[in-house]
């Protein structure tokens, strides 16, 4: 097969949602249908004490929780899909955001029942930023949920993204009847769990329970308002990730979830040509190259090696390649290299662009970094900073241990561990994270390979916002909008609430203030 074909096939795409919306269930059925996993419940088996596909180190199974995002990667029907998981729940990280930079194109998964979420937001507007598309899966119907057309306007004002429903509801609950396919003109019948019956549109007239059902009626009703007055379909404008295909269905029940997965295969993009400061290198070119977007240290204190993982970009990786380390112009040679099944980490022989492969990495990779085959030297646009939301003093507790301390954070700062800032005032050290888990695993790397106790004393959540002027007042400041410099000494302030944010702004009209999801230029 030709590198043009191999490229082709490849959908890279991660799974985005709000705890609880059904990301797992879904990510399952998925795996599914790639013949990953032979059963349901193999992901889902957390509680069990059966861990999930993804949870492959040792330490997530000691610690129960997926402290890395992982792959999983299959072939179905003319694709090869690369899901990458991005975690949510207590495990929320800078890592998740990451991941976002790694893919081609998103499913975003909403509760029914529930609408648009908040961790939904944040993830949406990494997404956003990218001009990637963005798919939606909504979720639950067979529970009662909210009306679907709430719902999609939910979409478009909380989002900002306009919306195309490729399938309708009839009916939720109880007395959800199935999805009215209108981009595949026939109606999905639901049986009941895992039984979807296809009727083309054509042959209702045949299905007197269905057409002569009375929400079917008043359905039809409203699916021709949205014929009239709804988007229209855009194969362009989903691509550059403005306007989301929506499909209803229910992943518990394995019900319009077929449909909705072949559909966003064929919709979703194949990698993409990304942007260097030598301009954009396209993924079929000559040379293998690509970018490092997650570190995965080892918990393990005996054994301080980790894994680094790396988005092909551009060309055919090969085991034994050498390559050169842009930031570094250090030239490595790629032995051990590990392919992420979802089942098992197997050596890696071969990769393409989409691909993710986990090189060992001796202590000598940085989050950001590009490896390019040979000599060439060029490097991907650096993963953007990402604003963090909670935000805690740090001290070490023995000031004996003064000297470690700073080389700890030092370098767990610059893997992307965590995020250092100073108070401006004061020059106390302020740690910013995207996730709670962040502070733990900074805690617990500080005792195990530094061997220093910190202290914390929380700020709790900000809202931080970088201040784009070179020049300003500093007299304004105060504990609840903290004044700080990041680690590239950019001044930020750190805001207590939305109240005290929007006073500042609106009585410092002259200080000009940046929202990093919202102005990040990217890619
Ligand atoms: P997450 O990974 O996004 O956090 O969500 P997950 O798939 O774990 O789903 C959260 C809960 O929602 C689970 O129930 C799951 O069974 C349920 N769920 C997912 N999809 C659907 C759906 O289409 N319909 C309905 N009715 N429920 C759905 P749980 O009670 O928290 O877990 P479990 O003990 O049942 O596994």
């Amino acid at each position: 097969m030709t590198i043009d074909q191999e490229i082709a096939k490849r959908r890279t795409f991660a799974i985005i949602s709000h705890p609880d919306a059904g990301k797992t269930t879904l990510t399952e059925k998925l795996l599914l249908f790639g013949n990953v996993i032979r059963s349901a419940g193999t992901v889902k088996g957390k509680k069990s004490g059966k861990f999930a596909a993804s949870d492959w180190m040792e330490i997530e199974k000691k610690r129960g929780i997926s402290v890395t995002s992982s792959v999983m990667s299959f072939p179905y029907k003319d694709f090869h899909a690369n899901i990458l998981d991005t975690p949510g729940h207590e495990d929320f990280s800078e890592d998740t955001y990451r991941t976002l930079t790694a893919v081609d194109s998103v499913v975003m998964i909403i509760d029914a029942t529930k609408g648009v979420e908040p961790q939904t937001i944040k993830l949406f507007k990494v997404c956003r930023m990218r001009g990637i598309p963005i798919f939606t899966f909504m979720n639950k119907m067979d529970r009662e949920g909210r009306d679907p057309l709430e719902l999609l306007s939910e979409i478009e004002e909380v989002l900002g993204i306009e919306s195309y429903p490729m399938n309708w509801p009839v009916g939720m609950g109880k007395g959800f009847l199935g999805l009215y396919n209108r981009f595949g003109q026939e109606f999905v019948k639901f049986n009941g769990n895992e039984d979807e019956e296809y009727i083309p549109f054509a042959e209702l007239d045949h299905h007197p329970e269905i057409s002569e059902d009375s929400t079917f009626k008043s359905t039809k009703e409203e699916i021709e308002l949205l014929e009239e007055a709804g988007n229209e379909f855009d194969a362009q404008r989903v691509k550059k990730g403005e306007l989301t295909p929506v499909f209803f269905g229910s992943a518990l029940a394995n019900f319009g979830v077929k449909a909705f997965f072949d559909t966003f295969l064929n919709f979703a993009v194949p990698p993409q040509p990304r942007k260097t400061e030598k301009g954009y290198i396209e993924p079929n070119s000559e040379t293998f190259s690509g970018y490092i977007f997650k570190i995965q240290a080892n918990m393990n204190p005996a054994h301080r090696d980790r894994i680094a993982f790396l988005r092909v970009c551009s060309g055919k990786f090969e085991r034994g390649m050498s390559v050169n380390v842009s930031r570094t112009n250090k030239s490595i040679k790629l032995n051990q290299t590990q392919a992420f099944m979802a089942r098992d980490r197997e050596t890696v022989d071969v990769a393409y662009p989409g691909d993710i492969i986990g090189i060992y990495d001796p202590n000598i990779y940085q989050i950001g970094d590009t490896l390019v085959e040979g000599k060439e030297n060029y490097s991907y646009k650096e993963l953007p900073q990402f604003p963090p939301e909670l935000f805690r003093k740090v001290r070490v507790k023995n000031v004996m241990k003064a000297k470690q301390f700073r080389k700890g954070i030092e370098q767990l700062v610059q893997e992307g561990a965590i995020q250092l800032f100073r108070q401006d005032s004061t020059d106390d050290m302020i740690l910013g994270a995207v996730g709670h888990l962040q502070f733990e695993v900074f805690e617990y790397r500080m005792k195990a390979e530094y061997n220093v106790e910190v202290e914390f004393v929380s700020l709790g959540d900000r809202i931080p916002r970088w201040i784009k002027n070179d020049k300003f007042e500093k007299r304004y400041f105060d504990s609840r909008s903290m004044l700080v410099r990041d680690r590239n000494e950019n001044y930020a302030i750190l805001f207590e609430n939305d109240f005290t944010y929007r006073y500042f702004r609106d009585n410092n009209k002259e200080i000009e203030l940046i929202d990093l999801l919202e102005e990040n230029e990217y890619q």
